[in-house]
């Protein structure tokens, strides 16, 4: 089982940007946090960042007939992007939206999704864990889906 992780802008960030927000960890440290969840789960990982819209849109469209879902950390484009909900759209992959935050928690703007109602589900506020517990929920998903 092949999954992609793909993280957003600002995210290169992570470690120096708003730490009372995001934490301490680097998105090198988050990275590592879920190559060892996948060792555990056996499945392989595919790690993407980018803080440019269209670098995020051609990533979704690579999965496409090469991957069995995906879990996204679109950052402020979660707030903004048609073009991204559009991607993920034209795939017809399963995936997860995270967030380090818990959005609701923050602005109001923060509320609006452009990828909450087309997503499996979406797991906020649990810093580094957001990922790794999107990753155990994925697999088990495509895992039963498979036998269904
Ligand atoms: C974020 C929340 C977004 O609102 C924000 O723009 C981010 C990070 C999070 O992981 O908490 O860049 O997606």
């Amino acid at each position: 089982m092949k999954i992609s992780i793909i993280n957003g802008p600002n995210l290169n960030m992570l470690g120096t940007r708003e730490p009372s927000l995001y934490g301490n960890l680097t998105v090198s440290d988050i990275n590592r946090q879920i190559e060892i969840k996948a060792d555990e789960l056996g499945v392989e990982i595919d790690l993407f960042q980018s803080n440019i819209e269209g670098e995020i849109v051609e990533k979704i469209h690579s999965l496409y007939n090469n991957f069995d879902g995906f879990i996204i950390n679109a950052a402020a484009y979660t707030h903004t992007s048609i073009a991204i909900r559009d991607a993920a759209l034209s795939v017809s992959l399963p995936f997860i939206e995270v967030h380090l935050s818990n959005v609701y928690k923050r602005e109001p703007f923060r509320h609006k999704s452009y990828l909450a109602d087309i997503a499996l589900g979406v797991i906020s506020g649990f810093g580094y864990l957001s990922y790794t517990l999107a990753l155990e929920a994925l697999v088990k998903h495509i895992k039963a889906q498979a036998q269904a």
